[in-house]
């Protein structure tokens, strides 16, 4: 995350805020009036915020990275997202072709899809330069930012949520908002079709008391973005990230728990979740730009936060449209379309517009084969 940093200011794309920002709401105040200029506006890295007790953070905090069309290609190294789109397309038309030398010319591109899984990381993980544990562990020594006035407390705004389903072991990560709810325990929003949200209930079905689970913050961008992916459950957002970059993510083990993430993370929260406990998470200013209402969700246990020596917090907020999420979701609709055409041939293009907050709205052009003739 610190060389897409540096990358954005050498393309002009980041404002360094030197003023002392409260992470009270004063972030968000202006944030929200950049990410509303035209473009997206530039991306904004604070580097004094004043935390909830009014102490200076020594953590900078970044947002808006994503909030551009060019800052999100740059995000997903490319020039133009529709490159990605292309780069999927061609895997898909994977017509086999007779004849034995034209089905080995092949080969490079299946094994393309595979060619970049998760990797662990060997040597002296950057993610874990520093540990905190026992009595060290408080969230908000981090800067974690209040969004709205009517929000429920602190939010962590652009976490990768890892969790592992218990039965099978396969991986899930998710970008869902993290309430503070103490020093050491947060409300996990993972709504119930998403695939944190089915771990749990395998964890109840098993009767298992805990789960462990990861709030990984900052890394490549690729990967921060491809836990916003809406992947089927059993594919793994880090092979997408990888194939992505061209280059495996580089895994660690938690110190204080079974599950792993990216070792170039800026910030792990490592903690469990006891699948039957519950507290209410919310309101908290959405997407929507209104207030989603208070609901029962899961509640962590943080065990450990290890960092970076010099970590940056990123951090993004939602509300009234456009925000920064428009870009990814903008990215989302064009390396998900070669996908949707391939199981509906009649698609042409899809737009999710930005003022829908992609939330249920679609336009989709189509090209109609097969028109209803209707009876006279
Ligand atoms: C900024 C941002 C915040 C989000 N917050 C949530 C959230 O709080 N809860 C949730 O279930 N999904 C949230 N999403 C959407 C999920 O990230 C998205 O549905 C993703 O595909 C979930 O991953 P999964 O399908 O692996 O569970 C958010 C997306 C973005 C871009």
């Amino acid at each position: 995350m610190g060389e897409f940093i540096s990358a954005l200011e050498a393309a002009g794309e980041l404002v360094r805020i030197r003023h002392p920002v409260s992470a009270r709401l004063e972030v968000t105040e202006i944030a929200d009036r950049v990410m509303k200029q035209p473009g997206g506006g530039k991306a904004l890295l604070f580097e004094n915020v004043l935390r909830h007790d009014g102490t200076r953070s020594p953590y900078p905090l970044a947002i808006n990275l994503f909030g551009s069309k060019r800052r999100m290609a740059m995000a997903l190294g490319v020039q133009d997202l529709d490159e990605v789109g292309a780069r999927i397309a061609s895997m898909l038309e994977l017509k086999v072709p007779e004849g034995f030398l034209a089905k080995l010319a092949l080969l490079p591109r299946l094994l393309e899809v595979a060619k970049f899984p998760p990797r662990r990381f060997t040597g002296a993980p950057p993610c874990q330069e520093i540990v905190w544990r026992g009595r060290e562990v408080d969230v908000m020594r981090l800067p974690v930012i209040t969004c709205w006035p009517g929000d429920a407390g602190p939010y962590i705004t652009l976490p990768m949520v890892v969790s592992r389903d218990p039965v099978r072991g396969t991986r899930n990560v998710g970008m869902y908002r993290v309430q503070v709810l103490g020093p050491d325990s947060l409300a996990m929003h993972w709504q119930r079709h998403k695939g944190g949200a089915e771990h749990q209930r395998v964890a109840q079905d098993i009767g298992a008391e805990k789960i462990p689970v990861a709030v990984s913050l900052g890394g490549d961008p690729a990967i921060i973005w491809a836990g916003s992916a809406p992947l089927p459950n059993d594919i793994d957002e880090m092979m997408l990230a990888g194939w992505l970059r061209g280059k495996s993510v580089e895994l660690v083990r938690c110190v204080t728990q079974p599950i792993e993430v990216p070792a170039d993370a800026e910030i792990v929260i490592e903690g469990y979740v006891n699948p039957r406990e519950q507290k209410l998470e919310g309101p908290f200013g959405d997407h929507t730009g209104y207030y989603s209402n208070a609901d029962y969700y899961p509640v962590m246990h943080v065990t450990a936060i290890t960092h970076r020596r010099d970590a940056i917090y990123p951090a993004t907020i939602v509300g009234k449209p456009p925000m920064e999420d428009a870009w990814m979701g903008k990215a989302t609709e064009r390396l998900f379309l070669p996908l949707i055409k391939m199981f509906q041939s009649e698609v042409v293009d899809i737009n999710l517009p930005i003022e829908g907050a992609f939330h249920n709205l679609a336009i989709v052009s189509i090209k109609k084969r097969y028109p209803v003739n209707r009876a006279k």
